[in-house]
């Protein structure tokens, strides 16, 4: 039996989606929504894809792997969710290897999607201002670690990101991306314009109008061209009771505002 540093993670899968993580290690548990027991002894005989019942519960084993953690993950913070990370991550050509600066880390919403893209030669630079969200966020994302094949070199620092310059420089030299989800974005974007490698892009989450509207300007005036701006509508289909799809009831209504712009090379003086 291996030690419960190396055991294997697992997830016990509910049909409708919802997840628990366990690991298959000896000694007693408990499992959020599950309940107590030891997941050595109650997953003995069982292995991926087979069917157990836990309790009133029937589950398939799963490999786990980001919907399964963020099904289980701890949440303080408001947190950016599959809709706008997938997007962002996608339109800021973020992947294996980049070099990402994001803040506000709260719980890591956005920080897991990121992690589960960048691979190990990544380097993911988190910033969190408060000590008892960074605490919730590094529970999230050293979970994941254990959880996902690959994980990026991942640097959790507490303290304001408007001061980050000297760790960037220091950790990777310069960055791909930054994503800023704090409540003034524009506050920060002249420091964190320097840190971007021509062609690299920053990111404004904007909840509000005016955050979009002040971040769009003070983007501008620093050199930065905005390439998109505007949000993410989702829309779910349910089936209907009497036969055939349509739109649920529950769409996924206003997140953000988001704003991409890239970093180009200045205009030559005449
Ligand atoms: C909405 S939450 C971030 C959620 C996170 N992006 C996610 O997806 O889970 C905003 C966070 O920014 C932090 N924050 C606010 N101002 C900050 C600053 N100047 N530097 C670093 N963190 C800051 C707050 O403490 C808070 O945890």
């Amino acid at each position: 039996m291996k030690n419960s540093e190396e055991a294997e993670w697992l997830a016990l899968r509910e049909d409708d989606g919802r997840a628990y993580l366990l690991q298959r290690a000896p000694g007693e548990v408990k499992v959020k929504g599950l309940g107590r027991f030891d997941a050595y002894e109650l997953l003995k005989g069982y292995s991926e894809g087979d069917r157990i019942t836990v309790g009133q519960k029937s589950l398939t084993i799963v490999k786990p792997s980001l919907p399964e953690a963020r099904r289980n993950m701890a949440r303080r913070a408001q947190v950016i969710g599959a809709k706008d990370s997938g997007f962002l991550i996608s339109w800021m050509g973020i992947g294996v290897g980049s070099k990402v600066l994001e803040g506000g880390h709260g719980s890591a919403g956005l920080a897991m999607h990121l992690a589960n893209v960048m691979g190990s030669s990544g380097t993911l630079i988190s910033v969190e201002s408060r000590a008892e969200h960074a605490e919730v966020g590094r529970k999230n994302m050293d979970r994941l670690s254990e959880v996902l094949p690959e994980f990026p070199d991942w640097h959790l620092i507490e303290g304001n990101i408007s001061n980050i310059g000297d760790t960037v420089v220091d950790k990777c030299g310069w960055l791909d991306s930054a994503i800023i989800d704090i409540a003034e974005p524009w506050e920060v974007i002249s420091e964190i314009e320097p840190l971007l490698r021509a062609g690299g892009r920053l990111a404004c989450y904007c909840p509000t109008t005016i955050q979009l509207e002040k971040c769009w300007a003070v983007a501008e005036s620093n050199g930065l061209i905005v390439e998109w701006a505007g949000e993410m509508i989702e829309r779910r289909w349910v089936k209907a009771s009497r036969g055939g799809v349509r739109p649920g009831n529950t769409p996924i209504g206003h997140t953000a505002f988001l704003l991409i712009a890239a970093k180009v090379a200045e205009i030559e003086e005449e």
